[in-house]
């Protein structure tokens, strides 16, 4: 079975695509057959590593037309395949919207790819938003980069954590949320990150 993996955060430029793309190749060289899905419609994942076959469609054809055939392109990188985010002007998150089943649909879509792979791994766009929802209900596991400064702290607990409590009453409809894990990963060279890595000043020399 296929762990599906949505990497998110209500705040942009945290760094997910990053880590989503270095996570699946990094996974994809050890062995495991890896699936990204760019479900942000700024398609930066989707131009990450060169496409050496590419599907006649992306996310847009797999939630509209329910199926994942013609959506699967293959990047450079053995066992390292896409599906591209190909809405560039935003169009899906409203056909999520006012679609009875638009948030679960990712979801149902991906579990019939388990076969295929061993990680299903979901970019998002840094918003809040029908499309993000639909990602989050589609993961088993929901992973949060973190940078340590303060205001990408307030903004996880604020902006992340309201935003999956949000979502929970959908377990009744068989889409529970995940459980989520907040990387911390990145050691700005700011006064901050100095002060946080220097050692008390009661410390002993030897600590
Ligand atoms: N671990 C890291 N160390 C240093 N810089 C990083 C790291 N991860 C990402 N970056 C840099 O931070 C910037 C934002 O990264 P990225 O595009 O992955 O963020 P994002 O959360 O996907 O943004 P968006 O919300 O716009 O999609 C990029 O310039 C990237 O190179
Ligand atoms: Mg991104």
């Amino acid at each position: 079975m296929a762990l599906s993996l949505t990497i998110v955060s209500t705040k942009g430029g945290v760094g997910k695509t990053t880590l989503a793309a270095n996570l699946a190749a990094l996974l994809a060289d050890i062995g495991q057959r890896v699936l990204l899905v760019d479900a942000d419609p700024q398609p930066t994942l989707s131009s990450y590593y060169p496409i050496t076959e590419r599907a006649a469609g992306g996310l847009t054809r797999l939630i509209v037309d329910a199926t994942p055939d013609g959506t699967i392109s293959r990047t450079n990188i053995p066992n390292l395949d896409i599906v591209t985010s190909d809405d560039p002007e935003g169009r899906l998150q409203n056909w999520i919207l006012h679609t009875p089943d638009g948030r679960v649909r990712l979801r149902h879509l991906l579990r019939r790819l388990e076969g295929r792979y061993d990680l299903i791994l979901v970019d998002t766009q840094g918003a809040v938003g029908p499309l993000q929802d639909a990602a989050v209900l589609a993961a088993d596991l929901l992973v949060s980069p973190i940078p340590p400064e303060i205001l990408s702290a307030r903004e996880f607990a604020r902006g992340t954590i309201t935003m999956l409590e949000r979502l929970k009453p959908m377990a009744a409809l068989g889409a529970p949320v995940g459980p989520l894990r907040g990387i911390i990963y990145r050691l700005d060279r700011t006064r901050d990150a100095r002060a946080i890595r220097r050692p008390p000043a009661f410390s002993s020399g030897a600590i």
